[in-house]
């Protein structure tokens, strides 16, 4: 198909670098290269964005503020304020999710052409170490950076039929509020539709197979999500395996290992996201793969020298701030800069459920792994003591994990809103800074943030508004 955005059509090449997906790894891999100067093509089969813009991250937010929005209209009275909850109009709730999406991917688009970046429409091939093909045409560039992202996997048996059993895909798409519905995976997708689907007007359930929601993060965390889900009436079986699905009259009939049947009006499946890495020419090339994912070094470069590869393809952590990381990492190196490799135990994870789960660094029972039993010190600062979680109603805490006579090496936070304090708290953990240098950093009152302060003030002895 066309070229667009940027240069005159019919330019083939060579290029400096070629790209290939222009999601959120591809695209800013694209900008930093455009940047430093290099003559980019960055080919996509779908949107410019990719699963981020479009299928993830920012649809799903805007779902969760409608979400929150329904949350405080239906909960007004505990601050005094009369309102009526009349319900979710759901083509409208759309209709603004769609909005968002819109105006960001006209931006982005703006942004590629104004850099005088190569757009190409089309399915692209890796057809050598140096070149990718798409409709027949070959573009040739001195590197090839892979980013073709992931897709939403199933499990053996269980299809995907797009109306009763559905992924994330199809759930940012519904026109309605379902009854009720069973999530299936109680990692980062499923506690995210299970919290806006509770706050639409939904029954939910989630099965999840390890023993704790959020698996990944600091087991403290994860329990205190499980009493926050708890008390919002979310229910769930952990440690509890998916067994079958039958379709039935009014949706699905969802059995698990341990014998019990859940019955709903559907199945939401959210058991992780695989690389999308299939039938692209990568194995035929010599791309070094490994269950699929495609093997880099720290700077993610392949086994193949002119290859890189970014993103939810290779095996790091699948979020779209990694892949704009790796990305622009990528252009750096083949711009003959020296970027230093991502420290992945930095990069800040949020769950943006409600309440929400943030942290960065490691846990506490990695810490332990690391420096032994008796080689760190935790504390758990409650949101009981912070005044704006007081007003903001939100149980909660700030747990910090150190070193013994050692650095911060794990912050982790559950509560309204306490992914907005981890910009914070990875500032902390990337100095390395010791709990006495964050204490004498004076913290605005009231603020979320003063909750960080004080659990480094406790940490380091002094604690203000807690029991020392
Ligand atoms: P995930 O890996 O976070 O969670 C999948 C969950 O499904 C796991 O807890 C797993 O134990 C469970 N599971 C697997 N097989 C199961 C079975 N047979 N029965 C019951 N449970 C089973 O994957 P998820 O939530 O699908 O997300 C995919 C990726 O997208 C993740 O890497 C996530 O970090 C990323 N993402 C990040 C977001 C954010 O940063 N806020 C938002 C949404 C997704």
């Amino acid at each position: 198909m066309a070229d667009s955005a940027g240069t005159q059509s019919g330019q083939n090449g060579p290029f400096d670098v070629v790209i290939l997906g222009g999601g959120s790894g591809g695209y800013a891999c694209a900008l930093r290269a455009a940047q430093l100067g290099m003559k980019v093509a960055l080919v996509e089969k779908g949107e410019l964005g990719g699963t981020c813009l479009h299928r993830g991250c920012i649809p799903t937010k805007a779902l969760l503020h409608a979400a929150e929005v329904a949350d405080s209209s239906r909960e007004s009275e505990q601050f005094g304020v009369r309102t009526s909850f009349e319900g979710i109009d759901m083509p409208a709730v759309n209709a603004y999710k769609d909005g968002v999406v819109a105006r960001l991917y006209k931006g982005l688009q703006g942004l590629v052409k104004s850099r005088k970046i190569t757009f190409v429409e089309g399915m692209g091939r890796l057809v050598s170490p140096t070149a990718v093909e798409v409709d027949g045409r070959r573009y040739e560039g001195k590197h090839v950076v892979l980013a073709t992202g992931s897709y939403a996997k199933s499990l053996p048996g269980l299809d995907i039929d797009g109306s009763q059993v559905i992924t994330s895909d199809q759930a940012l798409k519904l026109d309605r509020v379902p009854a009720s519905v069973v999530v299936l995976g109680g990692g980062v997708i499923g506690c995210e539709f299970a919290s806006v689907w509770k706050s639409f007007g939904a029954e939910v359930t989630i099965v999840e197979a390890l023993p704790h929601l959020v698996p990944l993060e600091d087991e403290q965390s994860s329990k205190m999500l499980e009493r926050a889900f708890r008390k919002r009436k979310i229910a769930f079986e952990l440690g509890a395996r998916f067994s079958g699905v039958e379709k039935t009259e009014g949706g699905v009939k969802v059995s698990l290992e341990n014998g019990k049947t859940i019955e709903a009006e559907l199945l939401l499946v959210a058991v992780g996201r695989g690389p999308t890495s299939q039938e692209l020419g990568y194995e035929q090339v010599g791309v070094e793969m490994e269950r699929g994912f495609v093997k880099v070094d720290e700077h993610c470069q392949t086994n193949v020298p002119t290859i890189s590869a970014v993103g939810d393809l290779i095996p790091t952590l699948q979020l779209a701030h990694v892949g704009f990381g790796e990305g622009i990492m990528v252009a750096e190196r083949l711009g003959g800069l020296e970027p230093a490799p991502i420290d992945y135990d930095g990069v800040p994870r949020v769950t943006y459920s409600e309440p929400e789960v943030a942290s960065v660094g490691i846990t506490e029972s990695r810490a332990k792994e690391k420096y032994g039993d008796d080689g760190i010190e935790t504390l758990t600062y409650d949101l009981a003591g912070n005044g704006k979680s007081q007003i903001l109603k939100t149980a909660g805490f700030v747990k910090l994990v150190r070193q013994k006579d050692g650095p911060v090496v794990g912050i982790h936070m559950v509560g309204s809103r306490v992914g907005e304090l981890v910009a914070e708290a990875q500032l902390i953990y990337g100095w390395e800074a010791y709990p006495d240098d964050v204490a004498s950093l004076v913290h605005a009152h009231p603020t979320q943030t003063e909750a960080v302060g004080e659990a480094h003030l406790a940490l380091a002895g002094k604690p203000l508004h807690a029991h020392g």
